[in-house]
């Protein structure tokens, strides 16, 4: 499976696998409506819902509370959040607050932080949300398919001081692998998509239904929170005709900038928060574009002005500058240095590594569920695994991380925000937080932090069937 070439939304959704779907997809969507209270409950659980329409059959699917997407979690920063999951699928699962930096024990990986919460059985979360912005959580139990079928929904974390928009929006996208009837295709983890670029969708959805326009109004200022929650498809949205600024990577606020190429790049697990000011005439349009490659792109949804009078007739006036989170900038003179190498799938020329303590060939590797990508030499077998790298407390570390495969990975850190330094030895604009760094084949980048947050944490690629195929490892502070 490849991304397929020159798609429209159309044939992204036919064109992809050879399941023949030929699926006219009416515009249907909603925003996920945001909730008042810091306690939440959530039910993962099987359901049907409706993916395409009317005019298509319903999806089953595996979800929280029954919707695709999950509740949208919002809270003001410095609450505290409670959330009590019950686990209702038919197999363990947990609860992964992506991006946010909380204690370890809340961090929702299996075996390494909790025990799995077997079905029918609860576990309460509990932490401060410490850093304002858009983050999102997901199951971290066989991922792939557990956020393959469903399980995720969006965690915001209300600035005190929001920048003044007239509206702001949330979009959680998806592409799903469905078959003529809409059902999921469940070949979840095959070989294939391990040792390739994951498992590529051939049906976009936005907040778990078909977005085909957006409907705006002259002159509006709009906050837009995108979040990707693909298992393997990156997106590279183009607003034309517009000039989004982006003002936040990851939810950590950054200086407001035009994003390189006009292209908001967002690798599976990452998000950016954006600002538009929507300054078309009443009734034009104009198109969103998944600009993939200067060959390859398709349109993501159409943006529709309505036939109101402007809103006002210049941008507002006010500034769109977010206000830092309390993340402690690392000291780059005496910060101790360290490696992870990303080797190993399909045209990669890795011929070996560790597994389970055994030096294997790469055909060996293939043999055992398909373990053939590896960081530092070692393909994971569980989450709980002996640290990759042991990182000082209360000191500053700078992580080089090289891609030598042939595939982009988006590498993803729990526990922290990470300052990314520079790619491929060019210092990075505006030095952004991220919790999830995407590296092209052969990129090389620096990334640092202070280690002010104990314990084992993952690391991992977040095209989550090269989790399945062993891209993970465990970062230990102490
Ligand atoms: Cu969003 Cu370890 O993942
Ligand atoms: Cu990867």
């Amino acid at each position: 499976m490849k991304i397929v070439s020159n798609p429209t939304r159309r044939s992204v959704l036919k064109g992809a696998t050879a399941l023949g779907a030929s699926l006219f997809v009416p515009a249907a969507w909603t925003q996920a409506r945001a909730q008042e209270t810091k306690a939440f409950q959530l039910t993962p659980k099987p359901a049907t819902v409706s993916l395409l329409g009317p005019e298509w059959p319903d999806t089953d699917v595996w979800a929280y509370n029954g919707r695709v997407t999950g509740p949208e979690l919002r809270l003001q920063q410095g609450q505290r959040l409670r959330v009590d999951v019950k686990n209702g699928l038919n197999q363990p699962t947990t609860v992964h607050w992506h991006g946010l930096r909380l204690p370890n024990a809340m961090d929702g990986v299996p075996e390494l932080t909790q025990a799995p919460i077997d079905p029918g059985d609860s576990f309460s979360y509990e932490f401060d949300a410490l850093d304002a912005g858009t983050f999102w959580y997901h199951p971290h139990v066989n991922s792939s398919e557990q956020v393959g079928r469903g399980l995720y929904g969006a965690l915001i974390v209300e600035d005190k001081e929001p920048p003044h928009v007239d509206r702001e929006l949330t979009w959680v996208i998806d592409d799903w692998r469905l078959t003529r009837d809409a059902a999921i295709a469940d070949n979840f983890g095959n070989g294939m998509d391990i040792s390739h670029g994951g498992r590529q969708g051939n049906t976009l959805t936005v907040n778990g239904g078909q977005m085909d326009e957006v409907a705006v109004r002259s002159g509006e200022r709009i906050r837009l929170r995108l979040i990707n929650v693909a298992n393997a498809r990156i997106f590279r949205l183009n607003f034309n005709g517009h000039d989004p600024q982006v003002i936040a990577i990851d939810g950590q606020p950054v200086t407001p900038h035009a994003p390189t190429d006009g292209r908001i790049i967002l690798g599976p697990g990452m998000r950016a928060d954006v600002i538009i000011d929507f300054g078309g005439d009443p009734g034009e349009t104009f198109n969103i574009v998944d600009a993939v490659s200067s060959a390859q792109s398709y349109v993501f949804a159409t943006i529709r002005y309505s036939a109101e009078p402007p809103l006002r007739t210049s941008p507002l006036d006010a500034s769109i500058r977010l206000a830092p989170n309390d993340v402690a900038t690392p000291d780059l003179l005496t910060a101790e240095r360290h490696q992870v190498v990303i080797e190993g799938g399909a045209m990669g020329g890795m011929r070996s590594a560790i597994y389970k303590g055994e030096t294997l060939s790469i055909s060996e590797l293939a043999q055992q569920q398909m373990k053939v990508w590896a960081l530092n030499g070692v393909a994971a077998h569980t989450t709980k695994m002996e640290p990759m790298l042991t990182l000082k407390q209360g000191r500053s570390h700078i992580i080089t991380i090289r891609n030598d495969t042939g595939w982009p990975h988006p590498m993803h850190m729990h526990g922290y925000a990470f300052q990314i330094l520079s790619r491929n030895n060019k210092a990075v604009p505006h030095t952004p937080l991220a919790d999830t760094v995407l590296l092209d084949r052969n990129d090389v980048t620096e990334i640092a932090l202070v280690a002010d947050n104990l314990g084992d944490w993952m690391f991992h690629c977040h095209i989550l069937d090269h989790v399945v195929g062993g891209m993970s490892a465990v970062i230990r502070v102490a």
